[in-house]
């Protein structure tokens, strides 16, 4: 069949460019935005006496048969038509005869796809925003659940402080916090409707953009036509925000998967979340981590792609422009299962407090307590944090712990050193004293798990 587009040339393409040059696989994805959208437009027409009132209500009543027929499944989206607006526009002529060829007037495929998605991917911030406070949630509960948990705190993976549990959970709180608001500021500039831009150069008839703006839920219109058919900044953005929120996922996958292993054992996945091994029968695998780690480096991919895709393009669409949707689609879904995935995961994990005490038993993680308390009694920071080191070099060299040298072998060292050292270097000591505002102390916590809980509700 010729194309709607059949005028110039005969309309008739090569088969393989046909194939080559369809997008209605992925763009199909919007058919419900593109409905909505021309439904505003043909009321903007109607409104603006540029088609008939008459042929206005035709037209909003053709689409939403479409519509309605699409979502029973009375009516198939034809894959062989080249995109998912071609295809709206062909089945609203074959119902309507004429009137459907007025639809497309004062408008181009141009800001009518950059409309769409648009309103597309404004309604996948909503829902990606929900499944991060999901997890949130889940990030709460456990940190509340886990209340007092000790565990070691690491720099370069190096036992370092004694840290709460809840503590480094809430870490990662701040974190997906702050993809929230990313989303939410990056949804503000996309919030904005190109519909009428035409083209590229706007257009003779006397239309009303804010007006189908309004109609849409947009906050205003963009300002430059040409702007309008060329800008995907939007996606850009969108895909960066995705990047950074699936980094912190990521991040978290790597210790939960650390965590879970039996070096550490501070968690156990639960058995829904995790796979067994087809030749080790010993294994629990946390492969959804382990995905959603992996998942990362794709949607990264999804964004250098676009990047490159767009970088020499020519004002104002070009057809690689095209490129956008499978880039931001694939960078869109990947996301929302990885946090569908990560929040139960999350939720149903159990932890080993014993095991995580016993690690931060271990690594004279409390070595700084230690110079702190011969800095109260008087000693400069420098001399103490030697002598620290130093008796930390003994006990490994004699088997000892801080908390089990002898107080005489302290004071070979400073006669500073007084019985009330032992309180002094105690874990949950340690933890307590660390007052400081999001220090690691029990109040600090709590004021970081309100702070999340108050920006939830
Ligand atoms: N399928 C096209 C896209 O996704 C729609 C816009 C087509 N515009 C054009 N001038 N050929 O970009």
């Amino acid at each position: 069949m010729p194309k709607l587009w059949a005028g110039r040339t005969s309309g008739v393409t090569d088969s393989v460019a046909d194939d080559f040059n369809s997008s209605i696989r992925f763009d199909c994805k919007m058919y419900k935005q593109d409905i909505t959208g021309s439904m505003a437009h043909a009321a903007m027409l109607g409104a603006k006496g540029i088609i008939s009132r008459q042929e206005s209500e035709q037209l909003i009543d053709g689409l939403q048969g479409i519509l309605d027929d699409l979502e029973s499944g009375a009516l198939e989206i034809d894959l062989s038509c080249e995109d998912i607006h071609m295809f709206v526009e062909q089945v609203l002529t074959a119902r309507l005869g004429d009137v459907g060829r007025k639809l497309h007037t004062a408008r181009s495929r141009n800001d009518q796809v950059a409309l769409d998605l648009r309103m597309y991917l404004r309604g996948q911030i909503d829902e990606i925003t929900e499944l991060v406070k999901d997890v949130l949630k889940a990030i709460v509960d456990q940190a509340e659940e886990n209340r007092g948990v000790i565990m070691p705190g690491y720099t370069h993976l190096q036992r370092a402080q004694p840290i709460l549990f809840s503590h480094h959970l809430m870490a990662y709180a701040m974190m997906l916090l702050r993809d929230l608001d990313r989303l939410a500021d990056c949804r503000k500039r996309m919030n904005l409707s190109p519909i009428g831009c035409c083209a590229l150069a706007g257009t003779t008839y006397d239309t009303d953009r804010r007006f189908e703006a309004e109609r849409l839920g947009f906050d205003g219109v963009v300002q430059n036509s040409i702007d309008g058919v060329s800008d995907r900044d939007f996606c850009l953005e969108l895909m960066s925000c995705l990047s950074l929120l699936m980094m912190h996922l990521s991040r978290f996958s790597e210790e939960i998967i650390l965590w879970a292993s039996w070096e550490f054992k501070f968690i156990e996945l639960s058995d829904a979340y995790t796979t067994g091994s087809s030749i080790m029968p010993q294994k629990k695998n946390p492969d959804m981590a382990e995905l959603v780690r992996g998942k990362t480096g794709r949607v990264y991919g999804d964004l250098m792609g676009l990047l490159t895709t767009l970088k020499g393009l020519p004002l104002a669409y070009n057809k690689d422009m095209q490129e956008d949707k499978e880039a931001v689609f694939d960078a869109v879904d990947t996301v929302k299962m990885c946090l569908k995935v990560f929040a139960p995961m999350l939720a149903t994990l159990s932890t080993k407090p014993e095991n995580m005490k016993k690690a931060a038993q271990g690594g004279f993680i409390n070595a700084t307590d230690l110079a702190d308390y011969l800095v109260k009694k008087g000693m400069p920071f420098r001399s103490a944090y030697k002598i620290s080191g130093q008796i930390v070099a003994k006990c490994i060299a004699e088997g000892y712990v801080l908390e089990t040298l002898p107080l005489s072998e302290y004071q070979a060292f400073s006669l500073l050193f007084g019985e009330d050292l032992y309180s002094e270097i105690d874990l949950t000591a340690c933890v307590e004293k660390r007052i400081s505002e999001g220090g690691t102390s029990a109040a600090s916590v709590e004021a970081q798990i309100a702070y999340v809980k108050e920006k939830l509700a």
